[in-house]
């Protein structure tokens, strides 16, 4: 069965088609990164328009590429939500569309699901069940993933996700958009040691997470060292942004390492934009190979949004039968005389 993906639930159109039986074919993904970098963050309307230029392209592109037409299409997949209403909407009309033509099912696909289940398209994969560290832009959860579909929540952050924490932060220090990559690059040369700022619930019993203290420190300490006007303190910035995702590290790598304990399970996946994170990596593995259990990611260029992931979790749907509703309210059929009176 071939399976077209779609994505465009914020700033990324992702395609791709996924065989149930030869894997991944091939994906797409553009960028709106430069539409949006003069505004310092994402626009929604710009963002729907954007993918309503690229999506059909996209698709027509990659079936090409693969020497496939849409006829060769057996399902379609695309993100539903969580995300930005107009942008969700251009990828919800253009599936259902093609679905309707070409009479296929079309499932919605939660897009934090595609993301858990990201890892599973990378050698070797893991096996049900697993912990997954959830960590993008507008999440930070831990989830027990007992199998596809069963998800348990352990716990969540309670204010900002990491990834806002790592966008907002690069704001405060004058990083351009997209500012998660940006400071996780500046911290590379900067001393992690240098500033001491919090580790936000690490003391705490439980699976939670609060990261707006944490920005909070850093702008207290920008405003203290004066490291946010722009003169002569790159050293300052680099030793702020390593210290800050430091604590950012320290305290998610920790809270992995309790959700395996208290779950008894061996395996964690990490999975999420801002598990592209080199210094998370690290810390991560390294606490896996201390405490005993496997950390499994996916392939880095499936870490931020895409079609593919998408495509494989519509692809396990699609697979046991389900098929998604138009998801449009329209009537094609309205007799009048079934109407509620007016006033
Ligand atoms: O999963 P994703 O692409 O989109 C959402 O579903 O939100 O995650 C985007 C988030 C952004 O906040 C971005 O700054 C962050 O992931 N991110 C990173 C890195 N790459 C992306 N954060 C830290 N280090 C990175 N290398
Ligand atoms: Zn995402």
């Amino acid at each position: 069965m071939l399976v077209l993906g779609i994505e465009s639930s914020c700033d990324e159109t992702g395609v791709a088609l996924y065989d149930t039986i030869s894997g991944l074919l091939g994906h797409t993904v553009h960028s709106q990164v430069a539409l949006h970098a003069e505004y310092g963050g994402v626009v929604p309307e710009l963002a729907s328009r954007d993918h309503v230029r690229h999506l059909l392209p996209m698709v027509s592109a990659l079936l090409s590429e693969h020497g496939r037409s849409v006829k060769d299409i057996n399902g379609i997949a695309y993100t539903q939500g969580p995300g930005l209403a107009g942008a969700l909407l251009v990828g919800a009309s253009v599936a259902s569309a093609l679905g309707y033509a070409l009479s296929i099912p079309v499932v919605g696909v939660p897009h934090l699901e595609a993301h858990l289940l990201s890892p599973l398209l990378a050698e070797p994969a893991p096996a049900f069940p697993f912990v997954a560290l959830l960590v993008s832009g507008g999440h930070t959860q831990l989830m027990a993933v007992k199998a596809p579909g069963r998800y348990e929540l352990l716990g969540e952050t309670r204010d900002d996700a990491a990834g806002e924490a790592f966008d907002k932060t690069a704001k405060l220090l004058g990083l351009p958009y997209p500012g998660g990559p940006a400071l996780a690059q500046l911290a590379e040369t900067g001393n992690a040691t240098r500033f001491r700022l919090p580790r936000p619930m690490l003391d705490q019993d439980n699976l939670d997470f609060s990261f707006s203290g944490l920005k909070t420190a850093v702008l207290t300490l920008t405003q203290r060292i004066g490291a946010d006007s722009k003169v002569d303190c790159e050293q300052d910035k680099a030793d702020i942004a390593a210290s800050f995702q430091e604590a950012i590290v320290d305290v998610l790598t920790a809270k992995c390492e309790r959700a395996i304990e208290a779950t008894a399970m061996s395996q964690l996946v990490v999975a999420g934009g801002v598990g592209a994170n080199r210094r998370l990596r690290e810390c991560i593995d390294l606490a896996g190979e201390k405490a005993g259990f496997r950390v499994f990611y996916p392939p880095v260029e499936l870490c931020t949004d895409n079609g593919a992931m998408i495509a494989y979790a519509g692809a396990m749907r699609i697979g046991t039968g389900q098929k998604g509703a138009l998801p449009f309210n329209a009537r094609p059929r309205w007799e009048l005389d079934s109407l509620p009176a007016i006033g």
